[in-house]
């Protein structure tokens, strides 16, 4: 019986472990650091996820036999290396295939050689080239981004040149995210309905998993400002097998094959953000790990065994996985948020009725992100708290299911989106 380290302490690490748990060959899931609902369904370790040397320390005293990794942040400070260079097995990609979600320009530059469609975009180290280019050019739309991790929040959508302006001087005159936005990566701006498509990489072989589609934006109907995401659902209608077919062929193969060619090999997961744009699939981003919140529906699906596919990943023997297994329900993912996010945060307040959201059906969970266990109660501790995730026949049954759920749930301060899975409807109403 295998023991399994969950690095991590959001939602997306919250359902790993929670899956990874039902696996019959597993004995022990561990989680480090985790939050208040990996302590209910696992074993929490205290251990920060970028303390790399103190996780490798760990997993050799209890004899761990795979590590999955779902922070950005630990992959780029390179856990994985260190772990493999101890011999251990652990699922994700080494430091410098990392890059490819911890540099966007690194990401613009692999996609540029592999022909992979995406926005036209300029690199800038200096925030006078930066603003004189958004000034001199013709149209007024731009993507202003940070170059380095920033939580997702690096990100500034633009309308107007005066904003994106400002979103230059946010990132390197005041430098908001510190070191992140030294370089920035200025975009043109695309239109369109935006998917998740994530794969499995071990090297060479690729196994797409269903695709999701998040809401990056804070508030109902798409607006107000970038956050991690404030739910998502699966399956997408936008992302119909035609359309997973042609990101693989066209984005995911290329990719591989590239960074490979780059002596950057990709193994872990392959997350691409795509939009769906008048002149077919672009890539957004690349992320380097399971989506947040799109792991907890999509691996609320999952039928297979996730010990068992993250192992063969690990191993590099994807080709000899049977094909995955999914339920054919349909999972909605609402994400509470504490009150403040995506700025800064009230904390601390305590949270009710957990207990009365988990009695309501067996396909709904309660998955936990920023939360903690103070004395008996559960209070908040960061800007995205829960993931509250149901299945249902079809989309609208698991989003009123995971509103039922969301009903159950207050804290001082909390708040979701409303339309969650909303833009299903409008791909039926398109078709
Ligand atoms: P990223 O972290 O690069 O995916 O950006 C976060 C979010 O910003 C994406 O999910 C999109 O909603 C939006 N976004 C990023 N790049 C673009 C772009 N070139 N055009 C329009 N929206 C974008
Ligand atoms: N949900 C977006 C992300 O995981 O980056």
């Amino acid at each position: 019986m295998a023991k399994v380290l969950v690095v991590g302490q959001g939602g997306r690490e919250h359902v790993l472990a929670w899956k990874l748990m039902q696996s019959p060959q597993v004995e022990e899931v561990f989680c480090a650091p985790g939050n208040a609902g990996t302590a209910e369904d696992v074993t929490n370790v205290d251990i920060s996820a970028t303390d790399c040397e103190r996780l490798l320390k760990f997993a050799k005293e209890n004899e761990i036999d795979l590590t999955v990794v779902g922070p950005e942040a630990s992959l780029v400070a390179g856990i994985v290396d260190i772990f493999k260079a101890e011999g251990l097995r652990i699922f994700g990609p080494s430091q410098a295939a990392a890059a490819l979600e911890g540099s966007k320009s690194f990401c613009k530059d692999i996609m540029r050689r592999a022909n992979v469609p995406t926005a036209d975009y300029s690199v800038f180290t200096d925030p006078t080239d930066a603003v004189q280019y958004v000034q001199e050019r013709e149209e007024t739309t731009f993507v202003v981004k940070a170059d380095g991790l920033a939580a997702g929040k690096g990100v500034f959508v633009c309308s107007e040149k005066a904003d994106a302006i400002e979103a230059i001087h946010e990132l390197m005159t005041k430098q908001s995210f510190g070191d992140a936005g030294k370089k920035i990566v200025i975009e043109e701006r695309l239109e369109g309905q935006e998917v998740s498509v994530l794969a499995l990489i071990d090297g060479r072989t690729i196994v797409t998993l269903e695709p999701a589609q998040d809401h990056k934006a804070a508030y109902d109907g798409d607006e107000g400002p970038n956050t991690g995401g404030m739910g998502a659902y699966t399956p997408a209608p936008f992302a119909t097998p035609e359309l997973v077919d042609l990101v693989i062929e066209k984005i995911l193969i290329p990719t591989v094959h590239t960074m490979r060619k780059n002596g950057t090999e990709f193994k872990g997961v392959l997350y691409a953000g795509i939009m769906l744009t008048n002149q077919g699939p672009k890539v957004l981003e690349f992320n380097v790990r399971f989506g947040d919140p799109e792991a907890q529906p999509v691996l609320m699906r999952l039928k297979s065994d996730l010990y068992e596919v993250l192992n063969a990943a690990a191993n590099g023997r994807l080709k000899d996985l049977p094909e995955l297994e999914w339920d054919e329900r349909s999972a909605v993912c609402v994400v509470m948020a504490s009150e403040g996010y995506p700025g800064s945060i009230s904390s601390g307040h305590s949270i009710r009725g957990l207990d009365d959201a988990a009695k309501l059906t067996p396909d709904t969970k309660v998955f936990h992100a920023g939360t903690a266990i103070d004395g008996d109660n559960v209070v908040n501790t960061g800007g995205r708290v829960l993931g509250v995730t149901a299945l249902g026949t079809d989309l609208s049954q698991a989003k009123k299911k995971a509103y039922e759920a969301v009903k159950c749930i207050r804290w001082q301060g909390a708040w979701c989106r409303k339309d969650i899975s909303d833009k299903a409807r409008q791909a039926e109403s398109e078709a």
